[in-house]
C-alpha cells in the first residue's frame, strides 16, 4: 500500500481487452506515466486488432506483453508470475464480455487472465461492451460472481452512445473516472475502510442572485469536494454530495444533487442529514446575499448604487444544533494570511468536530486548482499539517483524518465494517 503523497515507483499493471474503447486506455496510461507511475501493459490478441502494441509501449515507456510472449520459451521464471506479483494495481480495461466470463469462472488461457490469477492485488475493471451483450443473462451472472470477489472494484460501464450507434448501457467509463480510482487503490491498498459509513459531503461555491444574471459568488470550482467525494467511494463509502457546481460524477458511483444558493444548500443538507455519519462541508458559501432579488433583469441605469445585503444562514452551525452524538461535522476554512488561529475561531464558533484549514494566497493552491495543502484542527486542539499536495491526495488524508477522530471519540461505533 502506498502511503498518501507517494506516487513515484508505484507499479500499476494494465490488461487492454479487444474492444474499440482500448484507444481510451492510451490517455489513462498516459495520464499515469505522467503522475510518476510505473505501468506496464499486456494486450490481449484482440486488443492488437483495435490498437498497436508500439503506441501503447510508447506511452509506457517501456516494452509491452502479449501472448506471444506468454508461449515464448525464453524466461526465467513464467511471465504470469512475474507480472501477477510486479503489480501493485492492476487495471484491466476495456473489460469485453469474454474476458469477463473467463475472469468469472476462474478460466486462464492468454497472460492477461494466467496474470489475473497469478495476483493477489486491487484489481480494477472496466467493462464496455454493447447494451445487448451487457443485458444478457449470461453477462450479468458473470459479473455478479466477479464483483463478489473482495479485490475487484469497478468502475462504469456508463451508459451514452456506444461504437455500434446505439444509445444505452455498455459504454467504458472515461479515463478521468479510472484514473482517479486507480490512484485511489494504490493509497487504500484496495482496503474498504469506510464500508458501511454514509457520507454527506458539500462542494463548489453558492451564488446568490440580485437579478436572473448577476450573483454574488465565489471561485471555488467544487474540485476539493468532489475529490473527498471520490475518495471515500473509492473505499467503500456511501456517499451524497451536494454541490453548488457543475461536476460529473461517476455513474453509479455518487449520488449527486446540485444546487445554487445558500439556502438550496441548507435544505438540501438538511434532508440527508439524519442518514449520516459524517458531514464534510467543503463547499464555500457565499456569507451574504442581496437584500430584494429582481425577478427581471435590471437595467443598467437601475443597478443600486449601493446593494443592502442579509447573512446567509450559516448551514453548518445549524447542522450542528441537530448533530447526534454519532455523527461527525467537519468544516473547510479557506484563509488568507494566518490560518490557523481563524480557523480555530471558527470551528468553536460552529460547533465543528474538526476544521481542515487551508491557505488561498499560495499560487496554483486552493480556489480552482488540483493542489491544496492544509492543518487538520480538530475540536480537541491536534494540529495536523497535509503538506502541498493533490486535491485528491489530500481527501485521502483527510479521510484517514477523521477516521482516527472517529475512533478516538467513539471507538465502538465508529470501527469501519
Ligand atoms: O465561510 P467560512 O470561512 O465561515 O466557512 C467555514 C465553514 O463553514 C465551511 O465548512 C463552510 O462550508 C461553512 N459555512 C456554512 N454556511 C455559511 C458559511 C460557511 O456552512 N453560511
Amino acid at each position: 500500500m502506498a502511503r498518501v503523497g507517494e506516487l513515484a515507483g508505484n507499479r500499476v499493471l494494465v490488461g487492454i481487452g479487444g474492444g474499440v474503447a482500448a484507444y481510451k486506455v492510451c490517455e489513462v496510461i498516459s495520464t499515469l506515466v505522467k503522475a510518476g507511475l510505473e505501468v506496464r501493459a499486456i494486450l490481449t490478441d484482440s486488443a492488437q486488432q483495435f490498437i498497436a502494441p508500439l503506441t501503447i509501449a510508447t506511452l509506457c515507456r517501456h516494452r509491452v506483453y502479449t501472448d506471444a510472449d506468454f508461449w515464448a520459451a525464453d524466461h526465467v521464471r513464467p511471465l504470469h508470475i512475474q507480472l501477477g506479483e510486479w503489480a501493485d494495481v492492476f487495471l484491466i480495461a476495456p473489460l469485453t464480455a469474454h474476458t469477463l466470463g473467463k475472469l468469472a469462472l476462474g478460466l486462464a488461457d492468454n497472460l492477461l487472465t494466467n496474470t489475473f490469477l497469478a495476483s493477489t492485488c486491487p484489481v480494477l475493471v472496466a467493462p464496455a461492451m454493447n447494451t445487448t451483450m451487457w443485458e444478457q443473462l449470461s453477462v450479468q451472472q458473470n459479473w455478479r460472481s466477479l464483483q463478489r470477489m473482495e479485490r475487484i472494484h469497478r468502475v462504469g460501464p456508463g451508459t451514452g452512445l456506444l461504437a455500434c450507434d446505439t444509445v444505452g448501457a455498455g459504454r467504458m467509463a472515461e479515463p478521468e473516472e479510472i484514473v482517479p480510482y486507480g490512484l485511489s487503490l494504490l493509497w487504500s491498498g484496495g482496503d474498504r475502510n469506510l464500508a458501511g459509513k454514509q457520507i454527506l459531503i458539500s462542494a463548489g461555491g453558492t451564488r446568490e442572485y440580485l437579478d436572473p444574471v448577476r450573483f454574488i459568488g465565489n471561485p471555488a470550482s467544487g474540485k476539493m469536494g468532489l475529490a473527498l467525494a471520490l475518495a471515500a467511494w473509492h473505499r467503500g463509502a456511501t456517499v451524497q454530495l451536494v454541490q453548488a457546481a457543475s461536476l460529473a460524477v461517476p455513474a453509479g458511483g455518487i449520488l449527486s444533487t446540485t444546487v445554487v444558493s445558500a439556502a438550496q444548500m441548507q435544505d438540501a443538507l438538511i434532508q440527508s442529514f439524519p442518514q449520516a455519519d459524517w458531514v464534510i462541508m467543503a463547499a464555500a458559501v457565499a456569507d451574504v446575499r442581496p437584500q430584494h432579488y429582481s425577478a427581471a433583469k435590471l437595467p443598467k441605469d437601475k443597478l443600486p448604487v449601493a446593494l443592502p445585503l442579509e447573512a446567509v444562514p450559516d448551514i453548518v452551525q445549524h447542522l450542528s444544533t441537530l448533530k447526534q452524538p454519532h455523527q461527525r461535522l467537519i468544516g473547510f476554512a479557506a484563509q488568507t494570511g494566518e490560518i490557523v488561529a481563524p480557523a480555530i475561531a471558527k470551528l468553536q464558533r460552529k460547533g465543528l468536530d474538526a476544521i481542515v484549514a487551508n491557505p488561498i494566497d499560495i499560487p496554483d493552491h486552493g480556489f480552482g486548482s488540483d493542489q491544496n495543502q492544509a492543518v487538520f484542527i480538530t475540536a480537541s486542539g491536534n494540529q495536523i499539517p497535509i503538506p502541498s499536495c493533490t486535491k485528491l491526495q489530500m481527501a485521502h488524508h483527510v479521510l484517514d483524518l477523521i477516521l482516527d477522530l472517529a475512533l478516538t471519540l467513539d471507538p465502538h461505533r465508529s470501527s469501519a465494517s
